[in-house]
């Protein structure tokens, strides 16, 4: 018997398949999304689990555990939200911002930077003793549409990218703990991202170079944030990983500044195998530099074509939090942990959530905000190997 609550929930699914159009675009717009119904009447609870009761999740942990965060006049906006607000100040002591700090929302025209969103989160976080981890500096995705109709020799280009990165990390330094500097700079073989619908602007018009002239300016405007090259399938493909590696030891040989590599780990409930995660994260620690999982999210629906999320599989997604947060714990050494984010508060935000055909509950919290089991795997790792 399909219950209200599912129908509610598969109206959001289907509302966020429409709002995502043909591209399938990675974020539901939820300004169309219908606002949450109050639940009256005494609806039987869209699954059989317990909601769980975690104290804490930060609690006792010495490094970041971080939760990116929709801002500024998203409809999910943290700063519009109670309930986004309690969790993320409960269990999370560092925020990313999930959109608001990207080229296109601080850099809208060529002569205009527009902070006050970004600087409304970070006051959010600052008042509330959460840090921040700043996303992203330099991306081939969401640009500025004036960047990507920029025209110049390589010179020029340098001095656009530059000013950009030197404008933004001056004005947040002192205020932020890290930077995802660039992001996204290869592909899985472990070339270049060069041309075609997913190319870089910077590579193009620049070359490789662009990625220690990010860092570069990012130190000099702000030497106390910690610089991070983040990317995802850094668990998975050795490829990748091995062409970040190579990069990351030559800038070390010629004193390029960086400190760390974001894992971003968007990851399925039975891929990568945990085993080939330690290995992975291995080959950063043996560099001596921090290791970061910067936007974890678990999806459980791959393959499974369920239209809700079973007892059965929330207790699947409890261990498989469980085994990815003890892998890290485990690999990466304390002063070398740059800590855990998860891509999102409740499974309703999720980028995930639109962009497949199949629902999905990659997250912590679910769309009543209560904690899933896949909370309570997360708690029991950290306090098993923090
Ligand atoms: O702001 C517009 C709004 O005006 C419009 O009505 C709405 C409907 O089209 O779109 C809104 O912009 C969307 C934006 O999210 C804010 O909601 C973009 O279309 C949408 O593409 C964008 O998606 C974000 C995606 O990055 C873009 O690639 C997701 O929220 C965000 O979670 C996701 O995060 C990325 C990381 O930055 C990098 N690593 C991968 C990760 C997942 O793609």
């Amino acid at each position: 018997m399909i219950n209200l609550r599912i129908i509610s929930l598969l109206l959001f699914t289907c509302i966020g398949l429409i709002a995502c159009g043909s591209d399938g675009g990675h974020q539901v717009d939820k300004s169309k999304l219908p606002d949450k119904q109050e639940d009256n009447n005494q609806q039987e609870k869209l699954t059989e689990f317990t909601p769980v009761t975690v104290a804490s999740l930060k609690e006792g942990v010495d490094f970041p555990i971080g939760v990116a965060v929709p801002a500024g006049n998203y409809g999910s906006s943290i700063l519009l939200s109670e309930e986004r607000q309690n969790l993320a100040i409960q269990h999370f002591n560092q925020l990313s911002a999930e959109n608001i700090m990207k080229m296109d929302a601080l850099h809208p025209t060529q002569d205009t930077f527009n902070f006050t969103d970004a600087d409304n989160l970070v006051n959010f976080a600052s008042n509330n003793g959460l840090s921040m981890h700043g996303h992203v500096l330099v991306w081939h995705s969401q640009t500025a549409s004036w960047m990507r109709s920029f025209t110049g020799d390589k010179q020029a280009w340098i001095e656009m990218m530059e000013n950009h990165v030197t404008t933004v990390a001056t004005h947040f330094a002192g205020r932020l703990k890290s930077w995802d500097v660039v992001n996204e700079a290869f592909l899985d073989d472990g070339n270049y991202r060069n041309t075609g619908d997913s190319g870089s602007i910077w590579y193009q018009n620049i070359g490789a170079e662009f990625i220690e002239r990010a860092f570069i300016a990012a130190r000099a405007a702000d030497p106390d944030a910690e610089l991070y090259y983040n990317d995802y399938n850094l668990s998975s493909s050795a490829a990748k990983l091995g062409a970040v590696v190579n990069m990351v030891k030559d800038f070390q040989n010629r004193n390029i500044p960086i400190d760390g590599v974001g894992f971003q780990m968007h990851i399925s409930g039975n891929y990568p195998g945990i085993s080939a995660i330690k290995a992975q994260f291995q080959k950063v620690v043996d560099l001596g530099i921090k290791v970061k999982i910067t936007e974890l999210d678990i999806r459980m629906n791959t393959a499974e074509n369920l239209d809700e999320l079973t007892p059965d599989i929330a207790e699947k997604q409890k261990k498989r939090y469980y085994d990815v947060i003890s892998a890290y714990l485990t690999t990466v050494p304390s002063a070398q942990r740059g800590g855990i984010t998860v891509w999102g508060i409740s499974d309703v935000d999720s980028w995930i959530i639109g962009l497949y055909d199949s629902p999905d509950w990659p997250l912590l919290f679910n769309a009543e905000f209560e904690g899933k089991p896949a909370l309570q795997g997360v708690a029991d790792a950290l306090a098993e190997f923090k």
